[in-house]
């Protein structure tokens, strides 16, 4: 499927737009997936006439790009809903748009229809290229509500993308996931795996390169099980073969990756392209087999230690990130002694660690031997401490060695400080002119913290 369709309605919107300036502001909640999203909800919208601006007072259009991944994101995006009703009673024509996974809960979904009426249309994450159709409905005073599917989705290619940086890109290879694990709401709300044409994916991330993009990052919620629904038999390993013979000099990141579909063919893959980063992320979630057959996960800790030990007899100098959630229904203290004793074996380079969230309409939801409070606390904070020991080690033993760094740009904590990362992802603060911004610099690591190296350029 093409975008094509949709022009009809922007040249619609462009004479809407085409008299007075028109603003749009989108807040995007959660993870990269919905980060790359609202690249896409932009470029629409400028497409359509709109200016993107990062102040809210300007907007004639207020998107939220809501995550539903844990209750907590859910709270911060109906906070901002409540604050951006005052706003819109002061100026009614404002538009406002409830986008994201959120979007695609049926209880959500009716909670706003029912409590948060200023909201003009409700858009799940499959439908956001249908933008300028629905904005054309809304204009004549309709609120439109956009049902979720989650089967038969189709791809839609050439959508316009607004991009937020101009030396590294996100590009989408797959949409949704099939895997089902027990806590989780993504397959609910984005619906079965479905793969992008490989030469769409080899076109886009070439006219990248060719126009100065350093770091690629290929997306999917799975992207292991990447053409396992696409008739050519295509798969990641290709992908990645063939992304990795495009000319230039640049990066590929992926993520992310389910341990269950990473094969050895994959890992070999990534040791002969010299382009692919050398650092996986690979969520665990879990260091008990109990819990990761009660989690759905389909591996054991067995098969994930064998996985790890294989990539690093194949790829020198290879890290791990990953995922962790505790306090899972059931989970014992033995089970917990299990996760910290695998993370001291794996020695991950970075955690992402999660107090499990219970999920309307997910199987562990209904669970009735869910985790007290106080418990879950007191093991994420353990869980913590020992990641933050183990990274503080890896991180003095990399003192005085020299690493190829992409500079991302200022430091948030100090603008006089350049932030940078190693091709593992980490980190990289130093002193250095701003032209260095979007190129490849080499350094010397000098000092580090838990969660920063700091270097002089080489
Ligand atoms: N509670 C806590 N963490 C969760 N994740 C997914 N669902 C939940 C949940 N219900 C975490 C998993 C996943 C990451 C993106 O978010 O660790 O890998
Ligand atoms: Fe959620 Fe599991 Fe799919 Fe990841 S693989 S998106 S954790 S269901």
């Amino acid at each position: 499927m093409q975008f094509d369709i949709q022009y009809e309605f922007i040249q619609k919107l462009k004479i809407h737009t085409a008299n007075s300036n028109k603003y749009c502001y989108v807040e995007t909640f959660g993870c990269a997936q919905n980060l790359s999203d609202t690249e896409k909800i932009k470029g629409i919208l400028l497409e359509c006439g709109y200016t993107d601006t990062n102040d809210f007072n300007l907007a004639d259009i207020i998107i939220l790009n809501t995550c539903a991944v844990r209750d907590l994101a859910e709270k911060k995006a109906f906070g901002r809903l409540g604050f951006f009703k005052n706003f819109k009673s002061q100026k009614p024509e404002l538009i406002i748009g409830f986008c994201g996974c959120m979007a695609a809960e049926s209880g959500v979904c009716e909670d706003i229809i029912k409590k948060y009426r200023f909201v003009d249309f409700i858009l799940p994450p499959s439908s956001i290229t249908s933008l300028p159709e629905i904005l054309t409905r809304v204009l004549k005073g309709e609120m439109v509500v956009i049902k979720n599917q989650t089967d038969n989705l189709s791809i839609a290619e050439n959508v316009p993308v607004l991009r937020q940086d101009t030396s590294r890109a996100f590009v989408t290879i797959m949409y949704g996931c099939n895997n089902f694990c027990s806590y989780c709401i993504v397959p609910y709300t984005r619906g079965r795996e479905r793969s992008r044409d490989l030469n769409e994916i080899l076109s886009e991330t070439k006219n990248l390169v060719e126009s100065g993009y350093k770091e690629i990052t290929f997306l999917g919620q799975n992207v292991n099980s990447y053409g396992s629904d696409l008739k050519d038999n295509a798969d990641f390993s290709e992908l990645l073969f063939k992304a990795n013979e495009i000319e230039g000099d640049f990066l590929i990141r992926f993520l992310t990756s389910h341990p269950k579909d990473m094969s050895k063919k994959l890992i070999d893959t990534i040791a002969t392209c010299h382009k692919v980063s050398t650092t996986i992320h690979l969520p665990v979630q879990s260091g008990s087999n109990d819990i990761l057959s009660k989690m759905n996960r389909k591996y054991t800790v067995e098969q994930y230690l064998e996985l790890i030990e294989y990539a690093k007899s194949k790829i020198s100098n290879v890290t791990f990130s990953s995922d962790i959630i505790i306090g899972f229904p059931e989970e014992t203290n033995e089970d917990f002694e299990q996760t910290l004793s695998l993370i001291k074996k794996v020695r991950f380079d970075t955690l992402y660690t999660f107090i499990y969230s219970k999920r309307r309409g997910t199987p562990a939801d209904k669970n009735p031997n869910q985790i007290e409070k106080s418990v879950k606390n007191e093991r994420f904070n353990r869980l913590t401490t020992l990641q933050n020991e183990i990274a503080l080690e890896i991180n003095k033993s990399l003192i005085s060695t020299t690493a190829r760094v992409l500079v991302e740009g200022y430091s948030k904590k100090n603008s006089k400080v350049l932030s940078a990362r190693t091709t593992s992802n980490k980190i990289v603060l130093f002193i250095g002119d701003e032209n260095l911004i979007g190129k490849f610099v080499n350094v010397k690591i000098t000092d580090c913290n838990t969660f920063s190296l700091f270097a002089d350029v080489l």
